[in-house]
């Protein structure tokens, strides 16, 4: 079996920590991305906009917001991760830069919500504008 299971990784480091906090942060921000592909293209008008199915994403996206940062644990730094050291030496700034996302991500579902484009628009450049800044302070360049 041991083998088998190394398959599944690519050229980087196999993350070795017992609980393998790297691996489960990561499985989450994958997620933030997946759910947030639909929202995005929405805005760029390569995708119609359907105001349930809108909305089912936006709450999908907040139920995540909360969860990547447990795994943060202060002996997760380690390969293969790609967070900055600051993510470590800067925790107040982490936290603040969390707690930016999630109000950010709270506004896309009122926004959702109003069902007005307008509003959707602005609330969604926010939430991409708000991962942008946590990943140029606290994720290294891949
Ligand atoms: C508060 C900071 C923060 C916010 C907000 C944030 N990220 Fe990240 N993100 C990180 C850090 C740190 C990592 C690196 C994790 C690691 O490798 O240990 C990361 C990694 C990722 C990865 C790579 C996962 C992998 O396979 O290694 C993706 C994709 C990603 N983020 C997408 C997003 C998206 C999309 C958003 C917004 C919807 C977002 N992130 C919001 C900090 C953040």
């Amino acid at each position: 079996m041991a083998a088998v299971v190394g398959l599944s990784a690519c050229s980087e480091a196999v993350d070795t920590h017992p609980d393998q906090p790297v691996t489960k942060r990561r499985t989450v921000f994958k997620q933030f991305a997946h759910t947030f592909e639909p929202i995005g293209k929405v805005v760029r008008d390569s995708k119609d906009y359907n105001p349930s199915e809108f909305k089912a994403s936006a709450v999908a996206l907040k139920e995540l917001a909360t969860q990547p940062w447990t795994y943060f644990t202060p002996d997760s730094n380690y390969p293969p991760t790609h967070a900055k050291p600051a993510v470590w030496l800067q925790a107040p700034e982490f936290k603040q830069a969390q707690q930016n996302y999630q109000a950010k991500v709270g506004q896309l579902v009122e926004a959702a919500d109003s069902g007005n484009l307008q509003v959707i628009r602005t609330a969604v450049i926010e939430v991409q504008y708000s991962c942008k800044t946590c990943h140029n302070q606290f994720r290294k360049d891949y």
